[in-house]
Parts: C-alpha cells; sequence; structure tokens
C-alpha cells in the first residue's frame, strides 16, 4: 500500500481496511516523518512507525528501511499499550537510528536555509539517512553490541551544530528500549511467504514526496514508491506482489514545494477544517488542492498500481465545484507528461476539466452518478482501476468495487 499524492492520501485506513487477511503488516520507509490516523467509533489512533496493522493485531515489522527513533517508537508502544494494544513488533537490526542530534540538525538545516526551507516535520529522519550514508551511524545491532566507537559522530555532529551531543546515554538509553525487539526483518517475511503466508508492507509519505522521482529538492529523504519495498525491506522484487494506490478525491501538501493544482480562499478552508486537513505530525495545516492527474499518471507508472483507492469522497462532496486537473501548461505548451515539466513544475499553470460536483452526494452502499464519472475519468487516464472508496474516517464507509 503506498501513497500517490504528497502523504497523508489515507494509507492508515486502507491498510487497517484491508489487514485482515495477511499474516504480518511491514513498514519498509521513512520514519517518525510519517503520521498514521485510524478512526474506529469514538476513538482515534494516531501514530508515526508503527504499522498500521497493529489495531487488528496483527504481526509488526520494522524494515532496514526505516529512519527509526527508540524513544519516539517506545513511546508510541506505550501510549497503545494504554489503549489496550499488545503490539508483536520486530525492528530490523540494520535499521537507520535517529537521536536526538540528528533532530536538532534537522532543526538547524532548515534554519540556515533561510526563505527557502522545505518545511520537514523536524523528527531527524532526513540527517538521520544523511549519516547513515556517510556511514557514522550505529545500527540497532550495534547499539546492541555496545562496541560502537561514538567518538567520529560525536565530532561531526560538533562541527555542523557546535553542540557535543550527549550519544552514549541515548545509546544506553536505546539498548533498553530495543531490547528483545531487534531482528532479522527480512528473514521473517521470507519465513511467513515460505509457509504460504502473506506480508502487507506499508508505505509511508507519497510518491511525489519521494527522493528520486518526487519534487525534488523539496521531497522527503528515503524512497517512497511501490519497489522499495523490496530493497527497504530485504525481499525479493519477484516475491513484491499487487500494488494499492492510494489517492485522496483532492490533493494536500504539507511543507514547501511546487504543487500546481493549490487553490485558496473559502474552499480551501472549507475542505481543511471538514476534511480536518492538519499534519498528524506537526499540526500544521495542509495545503489543499484539486485531483491532478497529470501527476497520479505519473505516480500510478512509477509504482506500478495496478489498484487504487479513492480516499474522501465525503469531503469532496462537501464542495459545489468540482475540477480536475488533466493537462499542464506553460509558455511553451501543454502536456499531460508530467515529465515534460519536471524542471519547472513550480511554473506551470493547470488545465481543468470540470465536472458534475459531488455536492450533497449520499454514499450508502452504492456509487453516486457524479462519483461514477469522477472514477471513469481516474480510470481512464490512469489505467489503473479504483477497487476501493472511502467516505468517511469508519471502516464502515468504505465501499469495494
Ligand atoms: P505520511 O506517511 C505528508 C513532508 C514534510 C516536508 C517534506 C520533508 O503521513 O503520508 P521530512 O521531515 O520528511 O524531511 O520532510 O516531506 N512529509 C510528509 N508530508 N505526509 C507524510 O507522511 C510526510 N512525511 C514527510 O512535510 O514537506
Ligand atoms: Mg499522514
Amino acid at each position: 500500500v503506498v501513497g500517490l499524492q504528497w502523504g497523508d492520501e489515507g494509507k492508515g485506513k486502507v491498510v487497517d481496511y484491508t489487514s485482515g487477511s495477511f499474516d504480518a503488516v511491514a513498514r519498509f520507509n521513512g520514519g517518525s516523518n510519517a503520521g498514521h490516523t485510524i478512526v474506529l467509533g469514538r476513538r482515534t489512533y494516531r501514530f508515526h512507525l508503527i504499522p498500521s496493522g497493529i489495531i487488528k493485531g496483527k504481526k509488526l515489522l520494522v524494515g532496514a528501511g526505516v529512519a527509526l527513533d527508540p524513544v519516539i517508537l517506545s513511546q508510541e508502544l506505550r501510549l497503545l499499550g494504554r489503549q489496550g494494544f499488545r503490539a508483536d513488533l520486530m525492528v530490523d537490526g540494520r535499521c537507520t537510528l535517529v537521536s536526538p542530534a540528528e533532530k536538532e540538525m534537522d532543526g538547524f538545516l532548515e534554519g540556515l536555509k533561510e526563505g527557502v526551507a522545505l518545511g520537514t516535520t523536524k523528527m531527524g529522519v532526513g540527517p538521520a539517512y544523511a549519516i547513515r550514508a556517510l556511514r557514522l551511524s550505529p545500527r540497532p545491532v550495534d547499539l546492541l553490541s555496545g562496541r560502537f566507537d561514538f567518538s567520529r559522530l560525536r565530532r561531526v555532529h560538533r562541527q555542523l551544530t557546535r553542540r557535543a551531543p550527549d550519544l552514549e546515554g541515548w545509546a544506553r538509553l536505546s539498548r533498553r528500549l530495543l531490547r528483545g525487539r531487534v531482528g532479522d526483518t527480512s528473514a521473517a517475511v521470507s519465513e511467513i511467504n515460505e509457509r504460504g503466508g502473506s506480508v502487507l508492507f506499508e508505505g509511508a509519505q507519497g510518491t511525489m514526496l519521494d527522493l528520486q522521482f518526487g519534487t525534488y529538492p523539496f521531497v522527503t529523504s528515503s524512497p517512497s514508491v511501490a519497489s522499495y519495498a523490496s530493497a527497504g525491506l530485504g525481499v525479493p522484487a519477484r516475491d513484491v506482489g499487487d500494488v494499492l494506490g492510494v489517492v485522496k478525491a483532492y490533493t494536500t501538501r504539507v511543507g514547501a514545494g511546487p504543487f500546481p493544482t493549490e487553490f485558496t480562499g473559502p474552499l480551501e478552508r472549507k475542505l481543511r477544517e471538514e476534511g480536518r486537513e492538519y499534519g498528524a505530525t506537526t499540526g500544521r495545516p495542509r495545503r489543499i488542492g484539486w485531483l491532478d492527474l497529470v501527476a497520479l499518471r505519473y505516480a500510478v507508472r512509477l509504482n506500478g498500481a495496478r489498484q487504487l483507492a479513492l480516499m474522501k469522497l465525503d469531503i469532496l462532496a462537501r464542495s459545489k465545484e468540482l475540477n480536475v486537473c488533466v493537462a499542464y501548461k506553460d509558455g511553451h505548451g501543454q502536456s499531460s507528461n508530467y515529465y515534460d515539466f519536471i524542471g519547472n513544475v513550480d511554473r506551470v499553470k493547470p488545465v481543468y476539466e470540470k465536472l458534475p460536483s459531488l455536492y450533497g452526494a449520499e454514499f450508502g452502499g452504492r456509487v453516486p452518478t457524479a462519483a461514477a464519472r469522477l472514477i471513469e475519468l481516474i480510470e481512464s487516464e490512469t489505467g489503473a482501476r479504483v477497487k476501493l472508496l472511502s467516505y468517511g474516517d469508519e471502516r464502515s464507509r468504505t465501499l469495494e468495487l
């Protein structure tokens, strides 16, 4: 399950909804920059690192591709424990770790970008992956062995932020928090697979935030396309099955960066309030725009998503107007191929198709005509099939097509 936009598409609900028939749910990318919200009855559960399969009591795996903050993980486990959820969780011994030093560096680096800051979640995820690429950080297995030499890492942090973080103190605490939970998640997936079981791979962020393929440099710091499930978990590519892409019926984005279909005004405020479009990690108001089929076609192809989950139709139905972007144009011309504008997505103008609005539509058990028209357009433009419709937070407010 992967996001096809700029994150917050509703992956948490889709994972919760579809995980029933799976033996385990595994995260493969990102870290506590992600924010997953699941609503059950009157209760809302919010978490960042723990795979969304926890609500259904699934076995949980956090793969090597994840940036893991042990302190946040244990806070989440404790909070969910108090709400009655027992986590059967294994984190991979080869994860990238996030310490308070990387969190501090995240804020520090954002400060350097004066005016052109990315608007990161300041969870230290980007700096942690960067330090990992420099081969300076310990992995969970290194914390457990207790043989890691922090002196080079401390020097780098001191040079960059003029502070000397207490890395040994953090390492002691993290060792305690992770003990008994570290293992080989790649082997765990393979064992489940060999006995004929199945694992749901849960992506964080969205394709347009992918480090390579997204709206660089306004992207996150790890890959978020489906193919990374294989690399991030240590699972052979041929063992990764079908891809379900999650797409919101309109678009949101938190943080800075190109957003061709963004709009402002009363409808922006209405959709934000009714859709509660505030970041689950930072509380920041999300920017709002129309569905962008140029970006969606690109994302569907990159992920090989044959199936789509279309989310938040109930919120779109609060609007008396419905526009869908079918092409971009700039001074040189018009195209529906995203790559044609890859260097100047910040300057393009969207070309809209006006559709009959979903205003006031009722979803109880069947697809309203206006929604059927929207689904037709999405399917014909992307070649993927809309398999799941969501028209409310609740599990029950879902239609399978
Ligand atoms: P979920 O899993 C929405 C955005 C941040 C920022 C950029 C870089 O909930 O869909 P980072 O902290 O990753 O270095 O910030 O990426 N971002 C997200 N936006 N949903 C997410 O995750 C996000 N994770 C990162 O807002 O613009
Ligand atoms: Mg989110």
